[in-house]
């Protein structure tokens, strides 16, 4: 049931305040977060930590990477499923493996997790789909409660899966921060702010949706989730679409920018404004568009951007789950402007269960 919207991945993107509050609020207990007691036990002992999934799964690890080895000061290390299969992952004892997938039957990523279990790591599903394979073979499992996700391109299950890794990033942590988790607490909130402002990216989409190419751009989190951005604008819109660590401009990126590109830069790490307003500085020269998405309260980027798009304030650790938003309501409208389908694109499944 679509409930008066056009598409089901319309629906699931308004679906996200309820979906992250409901991931979040059942793992708050007396202003503590509790995941499920063999699971924080686990925690406790972890000096390392392996991610893996696919597509949207393994870009929700890359932000993990970010903010757990920010916040914990434990190393992350993240693959693809498909390269984790194959090559030679090299684990220790006491390795923990967290196994991202919504569906729960990603052909890859179950390979990986019983690669794994047989290496002897120990595995924490973090699934959508309860009884799933990947939940019923992983030793532990924590679900992500965002209902069931219909549209091919994920979105709702990406933000869930992401609130559920922030929740492991403060229990890795240890010693524990109120003023965090408070922040934590009002990502729902936020992001239904966020929506209220939907038309702004419609508007936005209606002038730039026929562009040539779409480059993503940001440093730290705001990269990772540069990652996911693109990957929803080519799945649905089918506009060439890549993501860069905003440093790697000049390495090579540079030399396709020209007045048929449209950069979004993710500007959200305040430390990093002068470096990011640089490189959009550098795009603009060469005639790209520049949207900009930052904070409220954030003038850096009014001189230079052409246009910028504002996110509620918040830890700027925590923004993929309200930037992801923008480039998911970007990405929608984009593809219904081009008289796509956006809840079945071509060439895609819902669920990759062959190799
Ligand atoms: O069900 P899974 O999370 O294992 O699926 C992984 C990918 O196939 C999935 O995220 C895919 O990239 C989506 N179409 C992204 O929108």
């Amino acid at each position: 049931e679509k409930c008066g919207y056009e598409h089901f991945m319309l629906k699931e993107i308004f679906e996200q305040p309820k979906a992250l509050q409901d991931t979040l609020a059942s793992r708050i207990k007396g202003g503590e977060i509790h995941l499920a007691p063999a699971i924080d036990a686990l925690l406790q002992e972890c000096t390392h930590l392996l991610i893996v999934g696919c597509g949207s799964a393994y870009h929700a690890g890359m932000v993990a990477k970010y903010v757990i080895e920010h916040f914990a000061k434990i190393s992350v290390e993240v693959d693809v499923a498909s390269e984790m299969r194959y090559r030679t992952p090299l684990c220790r004892q006491g390795d923990v493996c967290i196994v991202i997938s919504q569906s729960g039957e990603t052909a890859d990523t179950l390979a990986s997790l019983r690669l794994l279990k047989e290496l002897g790591v120990k595995t924490i599903a973090l699934t959508n789909v309860v009884g799933s394979t990947i939940s019923r073979e992983a030793d532990f499992v924590m679900y992500t409660q965002a209902g069931p996700e219909i549209a091919v391109a994920s979105t709702k299950a990406l933000t869930t899966q992401l609130m559920c890794l922030y929740l492991i990033a403060m229990v890795l942590k240890k010693n524990h921060d109120a003023t965090l988790l408070a922040q934590l607490s009002q990502i729902p909130s936020l992001a239904q702010k966020l929506l209220e402002k939907q038309e702004d990216i419609q508007r936005f989409a209606a002038r730039q949706f026929n562009k040539d190419k779409v480059f993503f751009m940001g440093r730290l989190t705001d990269y990772a989730i540069s990652l996911e951005s693109a990957l929803k604008l080519k799945e649905i819109s089918y506009t060439h679409s890549e993501s860069f660590a905003a440093g790697e401009l000049k390495h090579g990126p540079i030399a396709l920018v020209d007045e048929s590109t449209l950069v979004v830069a993710m500007c959200t790490q305040p430390q990093l404004y002068k470096k990011m307003d640089s490189n959009i500085k550098e795009v603009k020269a060469r005639g790209a568009t520049a949207l900009v998405v930052t904070f409220d309260r954030v003038h850096e980027f009014d001189d230079t951007a052409d246009e910028v798009f504002r996110i509620p304030e918040t830890e700027p650790y925590f923004t993929p789950m309200l930037t992801v938003i923008v480039s998911q309501l970007y990405a929608y409208y984009c593809s219904v402007l081009k008289g796509n389908d956006p809840d079945k694109p071509r060439n895609l499944a819902k669920s990759v269960t062959v190799e």
